[in-house]
């Protein structure tokens, strides 16, 4: 799909009707989907065995994002799942690269998630091994939380980075995009947007994507 792509997050879903939740999404892009191990942050959601059942029942391909200790060893089976993208973390990863290289060797698009206090820089000598980046505009944990405007020249320096170097990675933010907040990251150079409460929490489900699609347009 095409940029600006609107990705909400089921972590503001109904987690006991998700299937629901999943078919009110139908007219995003991809359905973004927090694991969390209690580990790499100080919250739990779900595993690969709820994720599966996610990704059979979804009428829209999975971009999963991994706030987990030792992606190394977990991530792949994600992508063995058939998750369109698997994303794990710079801070907690062995060996990036060889993940990296291993995810897409599976069939998935390669991302990796930075947290809002970790340098961009560590990442520009190996852009090119990530189909996507994860700029995290929150600290990773919890939904409905505030935007941090104090990532977007990190945001704007990793683009255009990528841009000298003629890469076509996406670059995504996830935490605290709304209405109100979605047109910073657009300009800062961000083409997909994770919401969760502002997707979620709004009474008509469609018309929240289809606001905040326009929004990053303009
Ligand atoms: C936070 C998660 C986000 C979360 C965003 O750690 O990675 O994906 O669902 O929720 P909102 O959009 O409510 O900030
Ligand atoms: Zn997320």
């Amino acid at each position: 799909p095409d940029a600006p792509r609107i990705n909400p997050s089921i972590l503001s879903a109904d987690f006991v009707n998700m299937q629901a939740d999943l078919e009110r999404i139908a007219s995003a892009d991809f359905v973004h989907v927090d694991v969390m191990d209690n580990h790499f942050v100080p919250n739990l959601t779900f595993g690969p065995q709820m994720v599966e059942r996610v990704q059979a029942t979804s009428p829209i391909p999975l971009d999963v994002h991994l706030m987990i200790t030792d992606p190394d060893r977990w991530a792949p089976g994600y992508a063995e799942i058939g998750a369109a993208s698997v994303t794990f973390h710079l801070e907690a990863a062995t060996d990036p690269v060889a993940l990296a290289r291993r995810l897409r060797d599976m069939g998935a698009r390669a991302g990796v998630a930075i947290k809002p206090g970790t340098a961009g820089e560590a990442l520009y000598d190996i852009l090119e091994e990530f189909d996507q980046i994860l700029v995290m505009t929150v600290e990773p944990g919890f939904g409905g939380q505030g935007f941090m405007p104090e990532t977007m020249p990190k945001l704007r320096a990793l683009v255009g980075e990528a841009r000298r170097r003629g890469a076509a990675t996406w670059f995504q933010v996830d935490g605290g995009i709304s209405d109100s907040t979605i047109a910073q990251a657009a300009a800062a150079g961000a083409d997909t947007f994770v919401a969760g409460s502002a997707v979620y929490g709004a009474d008509d489900v469609e018309a929240a994507i289809a606001g905040l699609r326009e929004r990053a347009r303009a």
